[in-house]
């Protein structure tokens, strides 16, 4: 349904976007994970045809996007990073500036409206200004808006950012729904528990490239099955906490004063522990961590995902 290659955008001297290539199938949610300033939004943008990339193709359903933008105009709703509503209009009446934008005929068009409004939990509040509206009634009216001319693809980038923990569930559930229904998802966050529960596969994308991608499972399987043992140690000694990653007979990664250790718990804790009192280090803090995309990122960039 989505088939992306080798894109490249630069702004200037920044390479926003460095050669990349994906293939979407129809009905999958696809995940973009990455954080601030990886290329996500820039990636969509280019996506919805709102910026023409430096090289590489895009094609949405067979159709090459920038020799036939309007047609693939047609199949696809987008939710920008940034709300764009009219404030002082009410929800009702921002939807029904938005479809005859999309030239939809007004009868069609209000009953789109309703069911819309239905759909996203907010027909309570549809003659109320968007002013009043708290920032994840905005996204949900955002999320309407991308919907109204009946797209087979939606670009969400960013949905969930700065919304309440109540209208983020809502937004999980608009999105399950969507997807129930056969729309093909491009999803970006910088939350990796949103990628977990919603995304069929996901891109783990930094500094413009993606640096991994496939299911959860695959991407977890890329740093072993097995759990992480985490020690944080008292001091910042470096040579010595890069030493006892040398005699290890465990793989092992160093952030900070941490070390990440890949092992059995139950059954090579008291190797690691012994080693770490035979060079004198003292630890601060112990937790045990089961692979997770977090761990997966930190594998493939050597940088924490989280801000
Ligand atoms: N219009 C622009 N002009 C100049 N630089 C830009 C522009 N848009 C993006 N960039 C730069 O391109 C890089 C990628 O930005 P992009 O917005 O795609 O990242 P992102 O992954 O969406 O980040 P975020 O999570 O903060 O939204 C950044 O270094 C950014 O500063
Ligand atoms: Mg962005």
């Amino acid at each position: 349904m989505i088939k992306v290659d080798q894109l490249t955008k630069s702004f200037g001297k920044i390479k926003a976007v460095n050669g990349i290539s994906f293939n979407i199938n129809k009905g999958e949610i696809y995940g973009l994970l990455g954080p601030n300033g990886a290329g996500k939004s820039t990636t969509i943008n280019m996506l919805s045809s709102l910026f023409k990339p430096d090289s590489g193709t895009i094609h949405l359903n067979n159709t090459d996007l920038f020799s036939e933008t309007n047609s693939c105009k047609k199949i696809i709703g987008i939710v920008p990073q940034e709300i764009s509503l009219y404030d002082e209009l009410s929800a009702e009446e921002n939807l029904f500036f938005f479809g005859k934008i999309y030239g939809i005929p007004t009868k069609k068009l209000k009953n789109k409206i309703h069911d819309l409004l239905e759909f996203i939990g907010l027909s309570g509040r549809k003659k109320d200004a968007i002013k009043t509206y708290s920032g994840g009634m905005k996204r949900r009216i955002n999320i309407a808006a991308a919907l109204l001319h009946e797209p087979k693809i939606l670009f969400l980038d960013e949905p969930t950012v700065g919304v309440d923990p109540q209208s983020r569930n809502r937004i999980f559930e608009i999105v399950e729904r969507l997807k129930s229904e056969g729309l093909t998802i491009i999803y970006t966050t910088h939350y990796m528990e949103e990628v977990e529960r919603l995304c069929d596969r996901i891109a783990i994308i930094d500094e413009g490239k993606i640096v991994g991608q496939g299911t959860l499972e695959e991407l977890k399987k890329m740093i072993g099955e097995k759990e992480i043992v985490e020690l944080d140690f008292a001091t910042s000694d470096k040579e010595k906490i890069e030493e006892l990653k040398t005699i290890l007979p465990f793989e092992a990664e160093i952030t900070n004063n941490k070390l990440a250790i890949k092992c059995d718990k139950n059954k090579d804790l008291k190797e690691v522990l012994n080693l770490v009192s035979k060079l004198n280090l003292s630890i601060a803090d112990i937790d045990f961590v089961a692979p997770n995309l977090e761990r997966v990122f930190l594998h493939l960039t050597g940088k924490e995902l989280r801000d």
